[in-house]
């Protein structure tokens, strides 16, 4: 499903946003692990990660339908919208969950950063293969 893009308006690219990719080639079919990219508030993950080439996979298009975009904030989650209860219901379907998963489409940038996620080797095998 296409990414549904928000209509809220983005600020400047100025905060430090790094990805840590567990399964790099199966997200971005490079072999860096490591991602560190610049965000605006008002931009969620997964569309920061989408723009710059990174799979993270969302089968419901970035509603909070699924669970299949779930990622670990391991730094600056305080500089992320707060999760919303629809997005705590859904998570707790997410396998491998964790005391810091988020549902990336769902995660706003809105502080200063620097952010830190994770995204775990198993995302992009929730819902499709890539072929190989
Ligand atoms: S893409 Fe479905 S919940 Fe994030």
């Amino acid at each position: 499903m296409h990414l549904k893009h928000s209509d809220r308006p983005h600020g400047p690219p100025e905060v430090t946003v790094t990805f840590v990719l567990e399964d790099p080639e199966g997200l971005t079919g490079s072999t860096d692990p490591t991602r560190t990219l610049k965000g605006g508030t008002g931009e969620s993950l997964l569309e920061l990660a989408m723009e710059h080439g990174i799979n993270i996979e969302h089968a419901c298009g970035g509603v909070c339908a699924c669970s299949t975009c779930h990622v670990y904030i391991d730094e600056g989650a305080d500089s992320l919208s707060e999760a919303t209860e629809a997005e705590e219901d859904r998570v707790e379907e997410a396998p491998g969950l964790q005391r810091n998963s988020r549902l990336s489409c769902q995660c706003v940038i809105e502080g200063k950063g620097p952010i830190r996620l994770r995204v775990p080797a198993w995302n992009r095998n929730a819902v499709k293969e890539v072929p190989h």
